[in-house]
């Protein structure tokens, strides 16, 4: 062994490639895979498309336009992608990667195992791989490793408000391709508030022509002293057309990402009032709502508002395919519900106890509409006050107390406490240094600390929790550079919450295999926030 081997072995160096989030198992072998002009990717028929794909990822950097080849053997310099029968203990998702000095081999049960496979391959080679442009110097070799991986959780998310700040289509891409590099299956995709309306609706323009655009922005936190915030007399807006939705859900397909699409109801609705008076208690014209906080304009439970949002809702079930469709049903103040005599008609006439079990009401209705085209209704974990509706997923976001009553209660569980997963909290204690955020503390350890499972579940218990998913909520984050900001690198320690077996989480190492990580997103273009501290 060279001194320089012992050394590496001394200090870890035989430890595990720079790979976010770690593996599930990892054996370093001696030797490596070199890409050649020569180097052939063989792929099953069904998987051409990934295998073209990885070719295509390949190209700008190494400048080598590898062949992809169908149905050919897997000899010597090739990588081969292949789906394998045998291999139904790795589940949907999980992968096989065999890398010798002679050829590379990815074997998965599933497509989006295989996908998850060449993830990692890109992240076995150099950071320069993720360039768009030709590296000279760089040899493009891959370390001879065995891994054997599988995801911890199913739900592996990521949250982007687009409603208090519009973000333009060409991010939502780039969000979900970093979604993808960390191994994350789902974007949920927070499209109304009381800010702004974001999805072309047909049945109802207004919402769009109306609610997607405010008269300006509240800078700043509005409290008692004034100096310390202003309206910045800017107006502001945008939204995608059903076009562009088909375009982005294209898009995460092909990444293996289902998007979760959030209309909000019975709160967080102003910028649908404001467009459509009569779905509100009061019947007055309201602005599209240039301020932050908790709005006390919320929807009218009435039938044809009700009507109204099933007719939403159809139309977003035809553009998203996946299962899951996010009701909100946070933050609801009910004192218009309390002044309103039809939503005090509407409670005699239903035989309801209040307020709540009104909202619980609403919400059982959209569940029942969900429900009967074949899709589940998800919410925030305000859902569980009115009684829950019977096909229910939550989402636990005011600490982890709601997903565990729902799980007890038989309910899927999405784990989002503002504690773990609020990344539009501060990331120092330095405020000071820091861009205007909205409040919160979350440095990057401790969301590397999260356990989406809490430790009073039992087993059985424990199986509802689907997974857990990162929170960013826009209002005093303007633009993509800034979230991305906000983001990274605090969502490359839950990627390895999420996917990581618990006992192989080490922080230390994860923290040594992100140093190299973040030159991957810096090729990326990923405005990370650095690590100081
Ligand atoms: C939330 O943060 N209001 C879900």
């Amino acid at each position: 062994m060279s001194i320089v081997a012992v050394l590496a072995v001394a200090l870890g160096g035989d430890s595990i490639p720079a790979i976010v989030p770690r593996p599930a198992h990892v054996t370093v072998q001696p030797g490596a895979f070199t890409l050649r002009t020569a180097t052939v990717i063989v792929t099953d028929r069904a998987l051409r498309g990934l295998g073209e794909r990885l070719a295509d990822d390949l190209f700008p950097a190494t400048g080598l336009r590898l062949a992809v080849r169908t149905g050919a053997p897997a000899g010597t310099g090739t990588i081969a992608i292949r789906l394998d029968s045998s291999l139904a203990r790795l589940g949907e998702e999980g992968y096989l990667l065999d890398v010798r000095p002679s050829r590379l081999a990815i074997r998965a049960y599933r497509a989006a195992g295989a996908f998850y496979g060449i993830e990692t391959l890109r992240q076995l080679l150099p950071p320069a791989i993720f360039r768009q442009a030709e590296m000279t110097g760089v040899a493009w070799r891959i370390p001879a490793v065995a891994i054997e991986d599988v995801p911890r959780f199913a739900w592996r998310g990521v949250h982007l408000d687009v409603a208090r700040h519009f973000m333009p289509k060409e991010f939502v891409k780039k969000v979900i391709d970093l979604a993808a590099l960390h191994k994350l299956n789902r974007f949920h995709w927070h499209l109304t508030d009381d800010q702004g309306w974001r999805l072309e609706i047909k049945q109802y323009p207004r919402l769009t022509q109306v609610g997607a655009w405010r008269r300006e922005t509240l800078i700043g936190r509005k409290d008692q002293d004034s100096t310390k915030w202003r309206f910045d007399g800017q107006p502001h807006g945008g939204f995608y057309t059903q076009d562009d939705v088909r375009e982005i859900v294209a898009y995460a397909r092909a990444r293996f990402v289902t998007i979760v699409p959030e209309i909000e109801m019975p709160g967080h609705s102003q910028a649908a009032i404001a467009a459509y008076p009569e779905l509100g208690n009061r019947g007055d014209t309201l602005p599209v709502w240039t301020a932050w906080g908790v709005d006390q304009n919320i929807l009218n439970p009435g039938e044809a508002t009700i009507q109204f949002a099933q007719n939403v809702l159809s139309e977003v079930m035809g553009l998203f395919p996946g299962p899951w469709i996010h009701t909100g049903g946070d933050e609801a103040p009910k004192a218009q519900w309390k002044a309103s005599p039809l939503a005090q008609a509407r409670i005699r006439e239903l035989g309801l106890k209040d307020e709540e079990a009104l909202q619980g009401y609403f919400t059982r209705r959209m569940d029942e509409f969900l429900t009967s085209h074949g899709r589940r209704l998800i919410g925030w974990d305000e859902i569980l006050e009115g009684g829950l509706a019977p096909n229910a997923v939550v989402m636990s976001w005011r600490g982890v107390d709601g997903g565990i009553a729902a799980a007890r209660a038989g309910h899927d569980v999405v784990m989002t406490p503002g504690s773990h997963t609020y990344f539009d909290h501060y990331q120092s204690s330095d405020t000071a240094a820091e861009p205007l955020a909205i409040g919160g503390f979350l440095p990057l350890d401790t969301v590397y600390a999260f356990e989406p499972v809490p430790p009073a579940l039992t087993a059985a218990e424990a199986r509802y929790v689907l997974g857990a998913q990162g929170q960013l909520w826009t209002e005093y984050i303007p633009d993509p550079k800034r979230a991305e900001y906000m983001v990274f690198p605090r969502l490359c320690a839950l990627a390895e919450v999420l996917w990581t077996p618990r006992e192989a989480r080490d922080y230390a190492d994860f923290t040594r295999r992100l140093a190299t990580h973040l030159e991957r997103l810096a090729a990326l273009d990923v405005n990370f926030r650095p690590i100081t501290n």
